[in-house]
């Protein structure tokens, strides 16, 4: 994508697969082609490993935490699974929202490598109690069967994949752990930011089509029982879809009450 910006005309032209087009420069057509670049920009320049929460990395944009909030808080969920744990700063994050709720909560991470000092760090964390660890690969049986296990019959489940982010894989996951997803829930395939850095410096030619948004968009048109649907803005033009700054484009399957 080819794109200039005159902020003197107050213009953005914009030049990619669908042709070329000039746009107002202030409109959400324009914000929306900025964003892109902005995303594309701060992947090369490893701007999501710039966050903690609560003193533990994060590796997540704040825009795609901030959502994750709003879903959490209207979902309510008993039980959030995660797959791909890294420093733990997102378990904790999700433990800290539970905490905030006065809600007893429980966070289990799957991770095929935790790694001893971040497996310490999380186990010193305030908010441990409310966290599980469980080692192995997301999408070997024997894992799927210990996570189903810790979670009680009648708990409402939401479920994030941010592992390995191959279409494959999140293809297996999503075929693993969507059936814990209560009606009304979430599972979040994350990353499908990778689409756009085919030919960002980090990124790869195949992430184009080797993405999670591509595992997402076909199991939705596998599975009748969930459907991809953005979280709805709180405060937004009516009807317009809030998909600009995030990791996580197209990732929000939820389970149809
Ligand atoms: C992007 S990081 C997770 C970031 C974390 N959720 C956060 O927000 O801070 C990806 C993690 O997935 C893990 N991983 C890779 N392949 C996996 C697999 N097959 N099963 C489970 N975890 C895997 C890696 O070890 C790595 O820790």
């Amino acid at each position: 994508m080819k794109l200039t910006i005159d902020t003197e005309a107050r213009t953005v032209a914009c030049e990619d697969a669908d042709g070329a087009r000039e746009m107002p420069l202030y409109t959400r057509e324009a914000f929306s082609a900025l964003s892109r670049v902005w995303i594309q920009v701060g992947w090369a320049l490893k701007h999501i490993y710039s966050f903690t929460w609560m003193g533990r990395p994060i590796i997540q944009l704040p825009e795609d935490m901030v959502r994750a909030q709003e879903v959490i808080y209207r979902v309510k969920p008993d039980v959030i699974v995660e797959t791909g744990v890294a420093h733990g700063g997102s378990l904790i994050f999700y433990a800290s929202l539970f905490k905030m709720m006065g809600s007893a909560g429980r966070v289990i991470g799957v991770d095929i490598e935790v790694r001893p000092h971040n497996r310490a760090a999380i186990e010193a964390h305030e908010l441990s109690p409310s966290i599980t660890l469980v080692e192995g690969s997301s999408v070997d049986p024997g894992i799927v069967e210990r996570v189903r296990g810790l979670i009680k019959p009648g708990e409402k489940v939401l479920v994030l994949l941010d592992s390995n982010h191959t279409k494959d894989h999140v293809a297996g996951e999503l075929e693993a752990y969507a059936p814990m997803v209560t009606p009304g829930s979430y599972i979040v395939a994350t990353d499908g930011l990778m689409q756009y850095l085919d030919d960002v410096p980090r990124g790869k030619p195949e992430w184009k089509d080797d993405n999670p948004t591509a595992a997402a968009r076909e199991f939705a048109a596998r599975h009748a029982e969930f459907e991809l649907q953005e979280p709805p803005p709180f405060v937004f033009n009516e009807g317009e879809v809030r998909e600009h700054i995030t990791h996580w484009p197209g990732a929000w399957l939820m389970r149809r009450p």
